[in-house]
């Protein structure tokens, strides 16, 4: 067996490192060197890589993917080099093997759609993301059965590949790593994190084409500014999403 590349050193500590598995890592290019990921990686509080699915193949033609059994449109990639790969970034080729603290997700419309609860749940209780993105048809099922230990959508809709979805996982739990964001209350502020969309912000200036900031926001009075943002924050919910107040 292989050793695991990444070791969970601390377990309390909130250290996140992303493995990204890929038939594309230049997707990945400069997407984490900008902003408040590049601030995390810099500060040693994430670490991102994305490995080349085919360094796993063993084949002289690097295959990746097969005809689906039963027919069929497209191809499906194949599971051998993606059970190669994961054995060998998390030490097992099994789930019940892994580290505590370290989940294999797998990026598909079929999982379960990404909330910012489940962004939170992954900072609490991981410190190892191991991510798996399809392309074409999907991902052979018995990668699922025996690999993965959170099958995740990011909404109900197709997408070419499983890339955008690994980046937006990658960027909605940086951000919530204590310490990656400016100040530590931001987050709590946030749209979701109340079970309300966020207020409405303003800057200056106080008046755009004739458009005004509400004068509450420029008189300083803190307790009606904070007034004013949870009815407002109210107010855009009902409009935009009446789901999330049914929830409440
Ligand atoms: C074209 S899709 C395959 C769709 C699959 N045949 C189906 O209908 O469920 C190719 C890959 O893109 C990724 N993908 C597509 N939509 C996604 C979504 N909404 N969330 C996460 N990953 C997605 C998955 O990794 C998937 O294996």
């Amino acid at each position: 067996m292989q050793k695991p590349k990444f070791k969970d050193q601390r377990p309390n500590s909130k250290r996140m490192r992303f493995d990204i598995i890929t038939i594309f890592p230049e997707f990945f290019g400069e997407a984490f060197d900008h902003g408040i990921i590049r601030r995390a990686r810099a500060a040693g509080l994430v670490e991102v890589e994305a490995h080349d699915l085919r360094s796993w193949t063993s084949d002289k033609h690097r295959m990746v993917d097969d005809r689906p059994f039963g027919g069929g449109d497209g191809m499906v990639l194949k599971p051998e080099p993606i059970f190669a790969a994961v054995e060998a970034l998390t030490g097992s080729s099994r789930r019940e093997d892994y580290n505590p603290r370290t989940r294999v997700v797998l990026l598909s419309p079929q999982g379960k759609v990404l909330t910012q609860a489940m962004a939170s749940e992954f900072v609490q209780d991981t410190e190892h993301l191991v991510l798996i993105c399809g392309r074409y048809e999907g991902v052979d099922e018995r990668v699922a059965d025996a690999l993965v230990t959170d099958e995740i959508s990011i909404g109900d809709y197709i997408l070419s590949g499983g890339e955008p979805a690994a980046l937006v996982l990658v960027d909605a739990i940086t951000r919530l790593l204590p310490g990656a964001l400016g100040s530590e209350t931001s987050a709590l502020n946030e749209s979701f994190s109340a079970g309300l969309l966020d207020c409405p912000q303003y800057t200056r200036p106080p008046e755009f084409k004739g458009m005004q900031v509400p004068d509450v926001l420029l008189g300083g009075n803190h307790a009606e500014i904070a007034r004013w943002r949870r009815e407002a924050a109210l107010d855009k919910t009902a409009r935009n999403r009446p789901d999330l107040l049914k929830k409440n």
